[in-house]
């Protein structure tokens, strides 16, 4: 299924998003710290130790390091490019951000293949493209044929495609093979691939190829390393597409705190390996819970994965009155569904209980 339009911003409704509203726990009588996030796409397991030693060593009354050198140096060794062909920014969305403002101008074609992460969209109508979306159907859980995106690239040659690849809400996933064929094939679109979730998923495989013009590779450290508070992404791309990048950004936009806790990340591998196989656990041992339910919940190649429940936002509402958050999707076009991430196992078993709660009603 696919609609089109084109639109010239600035009126463009803000993006709906996961993660508490800090404005509804207060009318609620919550504090964030009693309210379990399943609603966050975020490693449970929270940073490395090595993390929030690296954050209370970095002074605070100085300027951060506008290029990121010390950042920019571990991202190049830890991927295997030259410094110059990443840039680090303040978290994943910024970089979408940064793409559009250096990519897009009024009614060029962007497609968006959904339903996916709000901010693409948003960003694409701001800048006045024309905007092709490209939805994933219910009746096939959601996962896109490749062949029919391959024939959407080929007839409409869209100037720039965003593609999330582990997909948000859906978690379907293209192996990185079928991402690269259509970036060899389609030479005249830039393939902003957002692998944010990647990491929890790593043998898809990378689209990033350093050599390849049309190709952007967006990742996120707030999910995998768990800095969502502190925010932190990167991009990876040929060098020419940084350095437009560059010429785009704001000063200083990561702060010196995440810098640090980026480096440090990315020198304690094992933490992440380690959180990641534990959370495939926890993710097998809870969708099992969701069958004896009776509810169903859709395959997915990251922690999180959507749950048919009839009303998202009534089952939201309850649940968080319990001081619980799921994502509900109406905002995704999936009313019917909540978005659910894994956490550690008896956090899992709290939600089980409160959803087992929720539908008889107590
Ligand atoms: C697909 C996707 N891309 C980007 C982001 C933004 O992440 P960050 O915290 O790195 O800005 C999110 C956050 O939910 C996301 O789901």
């Amino acid at each position: 299924m696919a609609t089109e339009l084109c639109s010239l911003g600035p009126d463009v409704p803000l993006a709906v998003h996961g993660a508490p509203d800090y404005g509804e726990l207060r009318r609620l009588g919550l504090r964030p710290a009693d309210v379990l996030d399943f609603s966050s796409n975020i490693n449970a397991y929270g940073p490395s130790p090595a993390v929030r030693e690296a954050v209370a060593r970095t002074p605070l009354d100085r300027y951060p390091d506008n290029d990121a050198l010390a950042l920019r140096g571990a991202l190049a060794e830890h991927l295997g490019v030259s410094p110059q062909c990443v840039l680090a920014a303040n978290g994943s969305s910024e970089l979408i951000w940064l793409a559009s403002l250096a990519f897009l101008r009024p009614f060029d074609r962007v497609l968006v293949l959904g339903p996916t992460f709000a901010e693409y969209e948003r960003m694409a109508a701001l800048r006045g493209t024309c905007l092709k979306i490209h939805r994933a159907e219910e009746k096939d859980h959601f996962a896109l044929s490749p062949a029919a995106i391959n024939d959407i690239l080929a007839s409409w040659r869209p100037h720039l495609v965003f593609l999330c690849n582990p997909n948000n809400p859906t978690g379907t996933a293209f192996g990185a093979p079928i991402v690269r064929d259509w970036i060899y094939k389609h030479p005249y679109t830039l393939f902003i691939v957002d692998e944010s979730y990647l990491a929890f998923a790593p043998d898809l495989g990378s689209a990033a190829d350093t050599t390849q013009d049309n190709v952007l590779v967006l990742r996120s450290m707030t999910k995998d390393h768990a800095l969502a508070g502190l925010r932190l992404g990167y991009a990876v791309g040929a060098e020419q597409r940084i350095a437009a990048l560059v010429r785009v950004r704001p000063p200083w936009s990561v702060n010196a705190l995440a810098q640090a806790a980026g480096v440090a990340a990315l020198r304690d591998r094992a933490h992440l390996r380690c959180s990641r196989e534990r959370l495939a656990a926890a993710k097998s041992d809870l969708l099992a819970a969701f069958a004896e339910l009776g509810m169903q919940a859709l395959p997915s190649a990251a922690p999180f994965f959507l749950v048919r429940v009839g009303d998202g936002a009534a089952i939201r509402r309850a649940l968080l009155h319990k001081g619980i958050l799921v994502r509900d999707c109406a905002s995704f076009g999936l009313p019917q569904y909540v978005r659910i991430c894994t956490r550690r196992p008896e956090e899992n078993a709290r939600l089980i209980a409160a959803f087992r709660e929720v539908r008889h009603g107590s």
